[in-house]
């Protein structure tokens, strides 16, 4: 764990520079607009250990998959993010050494993001050998208004000498990928232009053949009259720029501004990306830095207005939340439904910027509550849209008859993750699949979206798991073998109970929607039935009887479920027994030591009681999280969350307020020593939920929002707002009570721990039955 980043409710600053930390605050600073991101590297060169990444959304590469040992059913490739041709460098030359500051000493350093107004800035003295020194003020973004465009303005002066300055605003299209498999590159060249001031890169890349058109365009701003310069272009290989010499006199400054656009093949024609990258450049350098800069300003506010979460006596936690939903908002916007959210956005290569359950299981309420319904109702289709890669995926693997195993990992609805235990046996994904299309009826009321998209998806995966359980003679149930559950730290299990109780789920949910759906929209019905060859009698009669007669692990004596057939076997030491230098175990342990151990990744059972809580009185949920909590090391970004939503359900507030911590800082302060390889995003979904239904309690029943709210002692107040049917409500928790206000100019009826209230426009709210926050 670090603790470098200075407390600051709307800024992430990093104050003076440590090489050793420099990849984890280019993640932690990152920028993007949900087309486009960028590591937080620097403009000019560094010499040091440094992680370069600038994404475009949609652009992969697939790599042909590299194992050991061959077995039917692999996918050929694993899809990588790629690291795209970068817009941001400046090679700035003083007197003819280059400023790396990597190799000369650093008097100042401070990088800063600021997330109100979306912005990056830094800023630094460094000295060469000879006592010349040269300050530096940068600042960049990615325009959330022109979102195919990013800007920078790089700030630099001469201190105390007068010198000859030679600054080279480029584009370089020979970037690599630190995670290529054979050590390939990916990206060839295709063509470039130039114009004065200007420079325009086309690369493609190998096998996908997506196309990329970068195109830069440079102006120098004088501080006071105007400097002499001389303009040369600069051409190597996949790499090409201007290359800039003026003087500076001791003391003097002079800006570089540079626009940037990046466009991908997805989204134009090939043959004219090259004249719409210029015609971009003309509108944004017309619009200016400044004009850019007060609208990207706008836009923020407006996301802000609808999604930020107000917490009072607690720098720390306010930083940490604001932190967690500007990076969920710099990931994906929700305007293109081939969109998704990677594990690391665009912060990173790891996970190859690839979609996982992740997306269903903890991103889906955040853009459910935060953005308009369609922005969710994208993040659906994406999965209904890859319905029938889905059934080939299952085909590849043996099932039949219209079965669905959606990816585990995935750019394009193929599967390309290729290790067994994670590729064949988390299978478990299904169940989040299904179970956000119920999460977001429930939330919006959109029931229609059944009949129109969800019944399909819902039948494709119940085929799937009534071919995937098999009949157990010897317990006369059926069972489900060789999975891997949540908990990735076990492989090959048998009955992992989370993944026998989502298959039921989804077989019931699934006989649930078909029945809803043939009553409001018999027409749809039909469709639905011709279109997947449904057999009403026989397949919802298999489903029934794998519903009712399926096994599940349980302890009777502890009164809690098992994770697993066989758990009991492990020799149980709680974890907090562990030497901290063993910590993370994954970096420490041998995988053969991991899996024998009682050490669980992630919440696996508790995944299961948080997803289907409403099944489970208070006792049993406590017996669960007493057990299983002690066992869990939460080596995955993902778990948190789901200790913090249980531990406030059940009225332990400072374990709630620990782990709400542990989630919210999980990279501000790397927790798990890994944000040198990206940001976890998709986890950070999980801390906006930690707050919202964590805290605050939130859950929708009937069409209605119950709130059960807790405030942690350290804090005086939190308030958040939620989209919910046409209205916006916001909710403030403090010691004197719950105000809840909304938008809509009908009564909003509101339970707070469990009495309605019906809320006109604003309303205090009094807390019932005596209680007190
Ligand atoms: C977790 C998975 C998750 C993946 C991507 C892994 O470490 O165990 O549950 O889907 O990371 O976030």
């Amino acid at each position: 764990m670090k603790n470098y980043i200075k407390h600051d409710e709307w800024n992430i600053i990093e104050e003076g520079f440590n090489p050793a930390l420099n990849k984890v605050s280019e993640s932690i600073f990152s920028i993007g607009n949900g087309r486009m991101g960028q590591r937080a590297n620097f403009e000019e060169r560094y010499g040091g250990e440094s992680l370069q990444g600038s994404y475009v959304a949609g652009v992969y590469y697939p790599d042909k998959t590299r194992v050991g040992w061959w077995k039917n059913g692999y996918p050929e490739y694993f899809a990588k993010v790629l690291n795209a041709p970068s817009w941001i460098g400046i090679d700035v030359f003083v007197d003819g050494e280059p400023l790396d500051l990597h190799r000369l000493e650093i008097l100042r350093f401070r990088r800063q993001l600021c997330m109100r107004d979306g912005y990056l800035s830094r800023s630094f003295t460094a000295r060469f050998e000879d006592g010349r020194e040269v300050a530096v003020e940068a600042t960049r973004f990615c325009s959330l208004v022109d979102d195919e465009c990013g800007a920078l303005s790089y700030r630099i002066s001469a201190r105390n000498f007068e010198g000859r300055f030679v600054v080279i605003p480029y584009l370089d299209g020979g970037v690599r990928n630190m995670d290529s498999n054979y050590d390939e590159t990916f990206w060839e060249y295709v063509a470039a232009s130039t114009a004065p001031n200007r420079s325009v890169l086309t690369m493609r890349t190998k096998k996908t053949d997506f196309w990329v058109t970068t195109g830069m365009h440079y102006e120098l701003l004088a501080d006071e009259g105007r400097i002499q310069c001389s303009e040369q272009d600069v051409r190597r290989d996949d790499y090409i720029g201007k290359s800039v010499t003026f003087d500076l006199a001791a003391g003097q400054s002079i800006a570089v501004r540079k626009y940037a656009v990046v466009l991908s093949s997805e989204n134009h024609p090939k043959a004219d990306m090259e004249a719409r990258a210029s015609a971009m450049l003309d509108r944004v350098v017309a619009k200016g830095f400044d004009r850019m800069m007060v609208e990207q300003s706008e836009a923020w506010g407006q996301k802000w207005e609808e999604s930020d979460i107000r917490i009072r006596g607690d720098i720390a936690a306010q930083q940490a939340i604001r932190f967690n939903i500007f990076q969920l908002h710099q990931t994906y916007s929700g305007e293109d439904e081939r969109l998704n959210i990677g594990p690391k956005g665009f912060t990173g290569e790891k996970y190859g910027g690839a979609t996982y359950w992740d997306t269903e299981a903890y991103c889906l309420p955040f853009y459910l509550a935060t953005a308009p319904p369609a922005v969710a109702k994208n993040l659906l289709l994406y999965r209904y849209r890859h319905l029938p890669k889905a059934i080939e995926n299952a085909r590849k693997l043996g099932f039949d008859g219209g079965a669905a195993l959606f990816p585990m990992v995935t750019m394009n609805g193929e599967e390309c993750h290729n290790e067994w235990e994670i590729t064949f046996e988390e299978i478990h994904r299904n169940g989040a699949i299904a179970f956000a299309i119920y999460n977001y009826v429930r939330y919006t009321g959109d029931d229609e979206y059944l009949a129109d998209y969800g019944l399909e998806v819902l039948i494709g995966i119940a085929r799937f798991w009534a071919q995937r359980v098999n009949w157990s003679e010897y317990r006369q149930r059926y069972v489900i073998l060789g999975v891997t559950g949540p908990n990735e730290y076990e492989n090959n299990v048998n009955n992992n109970w989370y993944t026998n109780t989502m298959a039921v789920w989804c077989l019931t949910y699934a006989l649930e929607a078909l029945t809803a759906v043939r009553h409001a929209w018999p027409a749809k019905y039909e469709a639905v039935i011709t279109r997947t060859a449904f057999d009403e009698r026989h397949e919802t009669g298999t489903w029934e009887t794998i519903v009712e007669k399926m096994y599940y692990p349980v302890d009777g004596e502890r009164g809690i479920f098992l994770q697993q057939d066989g758990f009991l076997d492990k020799e149980l030491v709680p974890a907090e027994s562990l030497p901290a230098e063993q910590r993370p175990l994954n970096q420490h342990w041998s995988w053969d030591r991991i899996l024998r151990s009682c050490y669980i990744k992630q919440a696996d059972v508790l995944q299961g009681i948080y997803l289907l809580e409403d099944r489970f009185d208070l006792e049993t949920i406590r017996r669960n999280v007493d057990f299983y909590e002690p066992l869990t090391v939460h080596e995955s970004s993902l778990s948190p969350c789901v200790h913090a939503i249980l531990a406030a359900k059940l009225g332990d507030e400072e374990r709630a307020y620990q782990f709400y911590l542990r989630t919210a800082r999980l990279d501000l302060d790397d927790y798990n020593n890994d944000t040198e390889d990206g940001l976890h995003i998709t986890s950070m979904a999980g801390t906006w939920m930690s707050i919202v239904e964590g805290f605050a309690g939130m859950r929708v029943r009937d069409g209605r929002l119950h709130f059960s709210p807790m405030l942690p002692v350290k804090w005086q107040s939190y308030e958040f707002s939620i989209r919910f049917r046409g209205t916006v409500l916001t909710v403030k928790v403090s010691r004197s009570g719950v105000l809840l206000a909304h938008s809509g100019s009908d009564p909003l009826t509101v339970f707070v721990f469990g009495h309605p209230y019906r809320v006109p426009r604003e309303a205090s709210v009094e807390l019932a039955g005596g209680q007190r926050i």
